[in-house]
């Protein structure tokens, strides 16, 4: 009943076999088995990336029959269709593109459509010209002075991704100095405020609706805050500057259409940091970089789309996910990065991940009765190990890991840190998957037992550079992707966030207003509204 849908394909009996065969089986008894695993398991992308899968609980049945389960599900005709700008967000009925934004001028697609090409090609001219203006000065503040700081203020994917990359490529960063604002709470806006100097501050409001409640609060806040010190609305424009798809409404907030940025109705906000919305990263790190980025997005999109689904990493991320969820019921995933510099990685993958398979209806309408996305959750190497990593080595959930690092740091000071920091990488997924032999000594210790088996995927790029965060963030979109096509959801909108936001406007005119609360809520929120009110006295 539960896998119905499964059950149509004629590859699933193959797999739940094979699932009967090997689920008792350890990860440490495929290494016994096979000498050869790891070259078996692995794949070297370009010599930029190595992706070991070899310390899963599968074996090649396992992937061979969910690479023949997903060709039956056809999903290179979904790829495709992605690909090629068909309307595959239906719900919303818009094509999913931000593949393009990421296409080296001149080359040839599937996607024919000279429009959005030269759409493309003018939004990044707009962004380069602007940058550099800023970047060089050429930009100057309504006093005359030069731009030091540039403050984004955006929600969701308005936020993440930029903040991801822009933190990420650190060291290639130049002397602007770049702040992201998302959350409502005034604690936010008053930190940022301390910081900056607004005559010297570039403002971007990125919104692609230019309706989300937080970010518009926020810039009228700001908007405030600066005709207060410098008097003349005029004076805005030299300042406010709008990432978003709407014209109309930046232009009341008071945004002159010059200083508007085109967010392409066909970029979803969670795949939007290679549009204009990514303009925070860019001024940051330059046009060179942001292209370099773009470059490793495409070159990962390429191998998505051209490589045999044995040797695509998007697609064996997805099909193990899957194996997990559906097989093993597994219901979280751990991200742990190893390199600070991708500190912000897992709060990205949550949205991406969530916000896009978190669903509970299928494409036919039907509820679901298998679960959809993971629940995404993780940190950084070393630290979550002093943290969360006893529960991965002893405690009694099964989750699944995916480990990133870096071999080079961009910094070559104080290497025996690298060594270290690797050296813990390593260990780590060795532990997880081979848990410790009971020695006879402390056999019957039983605290002293790992059990072991807990799989993971080992994701090692070369360096730390824009081309590699270019990879990452465009090998995990298509993983999402995939992990979609086979739970049978659609994967591009995100339904389940306005239920909030409108039950939040009801709340918000009756707090604001000062109105009498309504009787009619359930007494939970009503007892708390009133709590609210007597505390605010
Ligand atoms: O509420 C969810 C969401 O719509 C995200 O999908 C999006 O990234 C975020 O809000 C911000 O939306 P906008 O860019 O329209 O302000």
């Amino acid at each position: 009943m539960v896998y119905k849908i499964f059950e149509k394909n004629k590859y699933f009996g193959d797999l739940c076999n094979n699932f009967e065969k090997i689920k008792n089986f350890d990860i440490k008894d495929f290494f016994i088995n096979n000498n050869n695993r790891f070259n078996e398991f692995s794949i070297n992308f370009m010599d930029i990336l190595i992706f070991d899968y070899s310390k899963n609980i599968i074996d090649k049945n396992t992937i061979f029959y969910l690479l023949k389960f997903i060709k039956e599900m056809k999903i290179q005709s979904e790829i495709n269709k992605m690909f090629s700008g068909q309307k595959i967000n239906k719900t919303e009925n818009s094509a999913v593109l931000h593949t393009v934004l990421r296409k080296p001028e001149n080359f040839n697609s599937s996607l024919n459509n000279l429009n959005i090409n030269l759409e493309v090609k003018q939004s990044l001219k707009k962004m380069k010209n602007f940058s550099y203006n800023v970047i060089n000065g050429t930009l100057k503040g309504c006093t005359g002075k030069k731009i030091t700081d540039v403050i984004n203020v955006g929600i969701g994917g308005s936020e993440l991704g930029p903040k991801l990359v822009n933190n990420f490529l650190k060291d290639y960063r130049n002397n602007l100095k770049i702040h992201y604002l998302s959350n409502v709470d005034n604690n936010n806006l008053i930190d940022i405020l301390k910081k900056i100097n607004l005559e010297t501050s570039l403002f971007l409001i990125v919104s692609k609706t230019f309706t989300t409640s937080e970010t518009i609060t926020n810039a009228n806040s700001i908007k405030e805050c600066f005709i207060k010190k410098f008097g003349e609305e005029k004076n805005i424009f030299r300042h406010f500057y709008a990432i978003s798809n709407s014209i109309n409404n930046p232009i009341k907030f008071g945004i002159s259409k010059e200083n508007i940025f085109k967010i392409f109705n066909w970029v979803g906000g969670r795949y939007s940091i290679w549009s204009s919305v990514g303009l925070s990263t860019m001024l940051s790190i330059g046009y060179k970089n942001f292209k370099k980025f773009l470059y490793g997005a495409h070159i990962m999109d390429m191998h998505f789309l051209h490589e045999k689904y044995s040797k695509n990493i998007p697609i064996l991320l997805a099909v193990i996910s899957f194996w997990y969820n559906i097989f093993f019921d597994v219901e979280t995933e751990v991200i742990l990065s190893y390199s600070t510099r991708l500190k912000n990685f897992v709060d990205y993958l949550q949205q991406l991940s969530m916000e896009s398979n978190g669903k509970n209806v299928d494409r036919d309408g039907k509820e679901i009765l298998y679960n959809t996305s993971q629940i995404i959750w993780g940190g950084v190497g070393t630290n979550c190990q002093h943290s969360f990593f006893q529960l991965l080595h002893q405690g009694t959930r099964f989750v699944s890991c995916d480990f990133i690092s870096f071999v080079n740091n961009f910094h070559n000071s104080f290497a025996n840190h690298n060594i270290n920091l690797l050296s813990n990488f390593f260990a780590q997924t060795k532990a997880l998957a081979f848990g410790k032999k009971f020695s006879k000594k402390n056999n019957n210790i039983f605290y002293k037992k790992f059990f072991g088996n807990i799989p993971s995927n080992s994701i090692m790029f070369r360096k730390i550079d824009p081309v590699s965060i270019g990879i990452l963030l465009s090998m995990y979109e298509h993983k999402i992707f995939v992990q979609g096509v086979l739970l049978n959801i659609f994967s591009f909108d995100q339904w389940g966030v306005e239920l909030g936001k409108s039950v939040f406007k009801k709340i918000y005119k009756c707090l604001k207003r000062n109105k009498r609360i309504n009787y009619t809520y359930d007494s939970s929120t009503y007892g708390l509204i009133k709590y609210y009110k007597k505390w605010k006295k």
